[in-house]
């Protein structure tokens, strides 16, 4: 046994995470046609470089129109110099100072749904990780109360459908799954073109109405721009901080002295949530595509070749965290790619850090002790780019 990954039901496919170093920095995986970059530096220098590697990846696996019909607007999917702008207008509407006023509500709300906690277990998915982060950016966005469900459950079904992808020609199944995405994200496209209308007519006080405000050098979102953005906010809201929580607490459970240090310090809340995006990343893996023939930690990578950057090997890279399979609370440097780097760094960084931090803490205030159940095991997402419990049962006594 290697460490604690051992005892989880991770993807098989994550080696790293149970120890062992990848053989080289990038290397061809035949099964699914695509690059798998392992290494920290070798990630680096491909999330820097836009130009040479695009990260319009969608366009290799769905037609040209329907690409981008559903993702003009899509950060995740544009290059500069279009990035830059639309970054920059929808970066306007999603400051930090909107953020860090969250922080009151974000406690108000963890309270209120740790209230529902009764007897002495509970599952902290159910409970905390699912509800909070699409509670938040519901608010954020100004969707009433009672459609919180209808996005939930179209968010719920794209990840249900989203399976590993491959470039090899004729895979029904991939095919499939990604007609089911695509018809999710159209049913929730057409609920926020009616939210987008409605607030034309009356403007309110949300980001759905700062978005269409928004304005660089005389240009704003067109519709399209704004539904697919809110699209990918509705997205990565509903799931990525619910992985951040349930892998902390999953490795504060896992490292009991890890666990004892942070209860006693809670000044190291902040590096333990660091610390857990480094040892079980949410988000295990971004795409790229080269643009031109490149040569990678010296292996040759012809132009037009899909690189799947693992930021989750990368974080394990002996070459540049000491002692990589330790969860050390207190890791200092720690620069993990657990939100990616350089032009695509994750825009909800400050609001999933915010989201962990006070979560975190008030678990701590209300539970002295909380260990996960021997006859009730975690259980974890199935796409293999994430990395998060799905369900994450707890007792709150010995
Ligand atoms: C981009 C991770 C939470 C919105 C990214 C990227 C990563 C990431 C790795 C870069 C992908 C790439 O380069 O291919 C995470 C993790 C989160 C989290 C681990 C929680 C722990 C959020 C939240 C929001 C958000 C709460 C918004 C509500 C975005 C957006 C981008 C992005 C809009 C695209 C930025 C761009 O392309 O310029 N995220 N994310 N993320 N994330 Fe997050």
């Amino acid at each position: 046994m290697t460490g604690p990954v051992d005892q989880w039901d991770i993807h098989p496919k994550h080696f790293w995470l149970r120890g062992k170093q990848p053989p080289r920095p990038i290397e061809y995986d035949e099964e699914v046609g695509m690059w798998n970059v392992y290494g920290h530096p070798e990630s680096l220098e491909i999330l820097a470089d836009p130009g040479t590697y695009s990260s319009a990846v969608a366009t290799r696996f769905v037609p040209p129109e329907q690409a981008k019909a559903a993702f003009d607007g899509n950060l995740t999917q544009v290059d500069p110099p279009d990035h830059k702008k639309l970054r920059k207008l929808v970066s306007r509407t999603f400051t930090l100072k909107m953020v860090a006023g969250l922080e009151t509500r974000i406690a108000e709300l963890t309270h209120e749904l740790l209230d529902q906690v009764t007897g002495d277990s509970f599952d902290l998915a159910d409970v905390l990780g699912y509800p909070l982060p699409v509670i938040v950016i519901c608010d954020m966005l100004g969707i009433p109360n009672s459609d919180r469900d209808l996005l939930k459950g179209w968010a719920d079904e794209s990840l249900a459908a989203r399976g590993q992808l491959t470039t090899h020609e004729g895979d029904s199944g991939q095919q499939q799954s990604l007609e089911d995405q695509a018809e999710s994200a159209m049913e929730m496209g057409f609920y926020f073109l009616e939210q987008v209308a409605e607030r034309r007519a009356r403007p309110r006080e949300d980001l759905l109405t700062k978005l269409i405000e928004s304005e660089v050098d005389g240009e704003r979102l067109t519709d399209r721009q704004i539904v697919n953005f809110t699209n990918l906010l509705i997205f990565a809201g509903h799931i990525t901080t619910t992985m951040l929580l349930g892998n902390t607490v999953l490795c504060l459970d896992a490292f009991p002295e890890a666990d004892a240090r942070v209860r006693k310090d809670r000044d190291l809340v902040p590096t333990v949530i660091e610390e857990s995006l480094r040892y079980l990343s949410p988000l295990a893996a971004g795409y790229r595509i080269t643009t031109k023939d490149v040569e990678i930690a010296g292996q040759k990578v012809p132009e037009g070749q899909v690189l799947e950057v693992w930021f989750s090997a990368a974080n394990r890279d002996e070459r540049v965290f000491a002692d990589p399979q330790l969860f050390d609370p207190a890791r200092d440097p720690n620069p993990h790619l657990g939100f990616g780097r350089g032009i695509h760094f994750c825009l909800g960084a400050p609001l999933a850090r915010l989201e962990g931090r006070v979560a975190l803490n008030i678990l701590l205030d209300r539970f002295p002790r909380l260990r996960t159940d021997p006859a009730d095991r975690p259980t974890f997402l199935t796409p293999p780019d994430f990395t998060g419990v799905w369900t994450l049962p707890l007792r709150t006594t010995s």
